[in-house]
This record gives C-alpha cells, sequence and structure tokens, in this order.
C-alpha cells in the first residue's frame, strides 16, 4: 500500500555510532545497514517560484527543440548528402551520428529536467506486497497512474505538450526511414551476385591501383588485389567490400584444380574472394606450407590448393574462385566476374 512520506514518517530512533573503531549501531546492528533517515523535504524554486517554474518550463521546451533539430540534421544527412566518395561518407556519418545524438539527447535531457522541476515533489513510498497484485492494489496502481499524469500538468502547459509531441513524434524517423530506404526499390539482392569484376578487368594493388604482372607474384606470396578501374564505380567502398581478392602464388605442382576450373589459374596463381563465406569477415593468415588460409573471426579454415574448400570451421563453402589469365602485356587480368555470389552463403540461396 503506498503512503505518502514527507521524510517525517520514518523512525529516527537507531542512530549509528561513528568514530574510531565505533561502527556498531543502538541496535546491535552494523552502522553501514542502519537506516540514514531522511533529510527534512525541502521545496524546489520552481515549486515556490512561478517564475522559476516558467523558466524551466522554457528549459524544457528548447532541450525538445533540440532534439528535433538533431531529427531534422539525421534526415537532411539521409537525404540530401551525396555518397559519392569516401570523404561524402564520412561527411554523411557524421551528420547522422550527430543527428542521432542530438535528437536522443534532447529528448533524455528534458524529460529529466522536466521531472526534476516540474513534476510532482512528493516523495512516494511503495511498500512491499505479494506479487500476485490483489484487485485492489491494481485499483489504486491505475489511480497512481492518473495521478502522475495530471501531475504532469500536460493539460495545462500547452507548448510543453506541443514540443514533447513534436520530438516523440519525429524521432522514430530516424530508425524508420533507413529501414523503409533499404526495403525500397533500391533493395535489390542481385547486387550480391555481381562485383565490379569483368572480363579483361586488370589485377591491381588496393589501395594505388597499380596493376600486377604474373611475374611480380612469386611464389608463397599473398597480395591483396581490387579491380585496376574500381574508382569509376558509383560507391567505390561497398564494391570494393565486394570484389577485394587475394591473389596467391603455389608452386604449380601443388595446384589441384577443382573440375572445369582447370583454366581458371595462371602458372600457380589463384586468385579467391577476401570475404569470408561464414559471415564475411575477411580472411587474412596464409600459411604458405599447408596453403591454408584462415579466417580470424571464427577459424574457417580455406585450402587454397584445392578450391579453398573448407577444412575447419563453420564455414559452410568454399571461397569464391576468380578465373584469372594474363593479357598482351603481362598483365593478370579476371576472366570474368565470380560465378558465385561471395560473402556469407545465405546471399546464394536469395533469388
Ligand atoms: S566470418 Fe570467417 S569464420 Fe566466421
Amino acid at each position: 500500500m503506498s503512503t505518502h512520506d514527507h521524510g517525517h514518517d520514518r523512525p529516527q530512533g537507531d542512530v549509528a555510532l561513528r568514530g574510531a573503531g565505533g561502527t556498531v549501531g543502538a541496535a546491535g546492528v552494523p552502522a553501514r545497514f542502519e537506516d540514514p533517515g531522511l533529510e527534512p523535504h525541502r521545496p524546489r524554486r520552481s515549486d515556490l517560484d512561478p517564475k522559476a517554474a516558467k523558466r524551466a518550463e522554457r528549459q524544457t521546451v528548447v532541450l525538445f527543440g533540440v532534439s528535433i533539430l538533431g531529427t531534422i540534421v539525421f534526415l537532411a544527412g539521409y537525404f540530401l548528402l551525396p555518397l559519392g566518395s569516401s570523404e561524402a561518407i564520412l561527411r554523411s556519418n557524421l551528420a547522422l551520428g550527430l543527428g542521432l545524438a542530438f535528437a536522443l539527447l534532447g529528448i533524455g535531457t528534458a524529460a529529466v529536467h522536466w521531472a526534476k522541476s516540474l513534476m510532482s515533489d512528493h516523495e512516494v513510498v511503495d511498500e512491499r506486497h505479494p506479487v500476485q497484485s490483489s484487485p485492489e492494489v491494481r485499483e489504486i496502481a491505475v489511480k497512481a497512474l492518473q495521478d502522475g499524469v495530471a501531475d504532469a500538468n500536460v493539460g495545462r502547459r500547452g507548448v510543453l505538450k506541443g514540443a514533447l509531441a513534436g520530438s516523440l513524434a519525429l524521432f522514430p524517423l530516424t530508425i524508420a526511414v533507413p529501414l523503409i530506404g533499404e526495403l525500397g526499390e533500391d533493395w535489390d539482392v542481385s547486387k550480391f551476385k555481381h562485383t565490379w569484376w569483368k572480363a579483361g578487368t586488370r589485377l591491381a594493388t588496393d589501395p594505388d591501383a597499380r596493376p600486377i604482372k604474373a611475374s611480380d607474384v612469386t611464389i608463397g606470396s599473398v597480395v591483396h588485389v581490387i579491380p585496376e578501374d574500381l574508382e569509376e564505380a558509383e560507391h567505390v567502398l561497398d564494391e570494393k567490400a565486394k570484389a577485394i581478392v587475394l591473389l596467391i602464388r603455389l608452386d604449380e605442382r601443388d595446384l589441384k584444380p577443382l573440375p572445369g576450373r582447370e583454366g581458371w589459374a595462371y602458372q600457380g596463381i589463384v586468385a579467391y574472394s577476401k570475404v569470408c563465406t561464414h559471415v564475411g569477415c575477411p580472411v587474412a593468415l596464409y600459411e604458405q606450407q599447408t596453403h591454408h588460409l584462415l579466417c580470424p573471426c571464427h577459424q574457417s579454415t580455406f585450402d587454397v590448393s584445392e578450391g579453398a574448400k573448407v577444412v575447419f570451421g563453420p564455414a559452410k563453402r568454399p571461397l569464391p574462385q576468380l578465373p584469372i589469365e594474363v593479357d598482351s602485356e603481362g598483365y593478370l587480368v579476371a576472366q570474368s566476374d565470380f560465378t558465385e555470389p561471395v560473402g556469407p552463403s545465405f546471399w546464394e540461396r536469395l533469388k
């Protein structure tokens, strides 16, 4: 059962005896467990001075306004900022991050300020009761809720109510707009099936896009490569994430090409997607003696001498292989795009 307590109802009798070694209270209970009692209730300035209450209301409105501005910045960052280059993506992410931060911060600080300065200042003690509430208790709870709504003075503070409604109505857009935007016409799963590689595209070093000759790749070496013309892509970083490849040279006698892939390597040089088929981490560690490639995230291990088949770990399929050859000047080039989706296996199952 609830009772209103203004600091006068608590027992004040058992005062702790503090001091050197004096940690035992009057009732023989260690002092740290004793109830220190409540300070006498002190009314807030906004309870005594209508001007202070008005000022607190204005401050709360300003904080809700900050939230509204944050949401507008977020939406502007999402819709208006182009994403053509890495600097533009950084700018957009900055606008999205700052907008979201101020949108949340504004609502949070406004709610706290409102509660601390304008809502009822009554201290309430809720006695423990059985978990199963009786109908009477539930009735009391509903009544307390209604009292709380009345205490918040929403009905009388029109501007505050409008500011709260505005910030709460706009804030969900920061979540809904990106979700809906991604599910719109642009949501095309086929983009996971194709990468920037095309027949004749030269393999180039990352990040300086310098074409690589077969003679540059020594046995045992591993080179990260990207398509030479990747800079022409509209979304360079997205395309790079899909097209990144590991180029590895083995002794030709160690290679065991899969049926139908006999012409996909050049003099022992093989190219495999760097994106792990488990959940997409970059495969990184190459063990020259065993020809094993290891993904550091969950230890999936692929054998590059045998079609990058999985020899250990949670990955369910080999790393996709990029068929390569050399052009008339001796540069390594792709024979085509990958023949299967790169990355986690579930992309295969999407139409
Ligand atoms: S992402 Fe590579 S093993 Fe999990």
